[in-house]
């Protein structure tokens, strides 16, 4: 299994000290930090977009940002998100007819791509061959929208299911993910953990981090 990478997801952070909260938590340990954007139709709510994105990248420079796109229409912004400093741009297959032509896109825009599967939506939804186009899989572990909200166990076989057919891809959880859950996660083979709440909610945020990442690695 590829080696832990912790991506806080500042969702739970104080959007108003935004670029203040990634440098704390890349102080704290983090290697990635994890954007949502939502645009309030593929998901309820709204968040942040590639202008806000454009100014935690040129706050915080070296920041790898690890961008979930809980959009409708994910190939609308793959040139805005580029263009903002995004690292990692990050899907959902229930979202878009040509998964194939969109990791191209966000290769030729050098980004890493990202395919990511909603609660409901089952592990063979992710082809081979788009699996093996794809820098990372995304298996959600609440329903996309909001920061918070229970984590949903029956979604943890889907991470050993593709864990199994790809021994080295970076596969992410995220959501209701933390110190009580990170057991189940990791021992299903998941490396990139996304945790908002659980970390941003510490009093030692860097301590949770460390948690995280030792639970992974060992
Ligand atoms: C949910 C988001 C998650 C969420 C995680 O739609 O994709 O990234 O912010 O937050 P916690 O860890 O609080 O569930
Ligand atoms: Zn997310």
């Amino acid at each position: 299994m590829p080696p832990a990478i912790i991506s806080p997801s500042v969702l739970a952070s104080d959007f108003g000290q935004l670029t203040a909260e990634c440098k704390r938590m890349i102080k704290g340990g983090a290697q990635w930090i994890h954007m949502d954007v939502m645009d309030g139709h593929f998901v309820p709510n709204i968040t942040m977009g590639a202008p806000v994105l454009a100014s935690v990248s040129k706050g915080v420079p070296g920041i790898f940002m690890d961008c979930h796109m809980m959009v409708s229409q994910p190939e609308k912004w793959v040139n805005d998100i580029a263009d903002a400093g995004g690292s990692l741009y990050c899907f959902h297959i229930e979202a878009t007819s040509d998964p194939i032509s969109l990791i191209h896109s966000i290769h030729e825009r050098h980004m890493k791509a990202g395919v990511a599967i909603s609660p409901d939506t089952p592990s063979t939804a992710i082809s081979d061959g788009l699996a093996e186009l794809a820098d990372m899989l995304l298996v959600m572990t609440v329903y996309p929208g909001r920061g918070g909200q229970k984590f949903i166990d029956r979604c943890v076989p889907k991470v050993a299911e593709l864990r199994a057919r790809f021994p080295n891809k970076d596969i992410e959880v995220d959501g209701g993910v933390g110190p009580k859950t990170i057991d189940v996660c990791a021992q299903a083979g998941s490396n990139v953990i996304v945790a908002g709440t659980a970390i941003f909610g510490a009093e030692k945020p860097e301590e949770v981090i460390a948690t995280l990442k030792s639970t992974v690695d060992k």
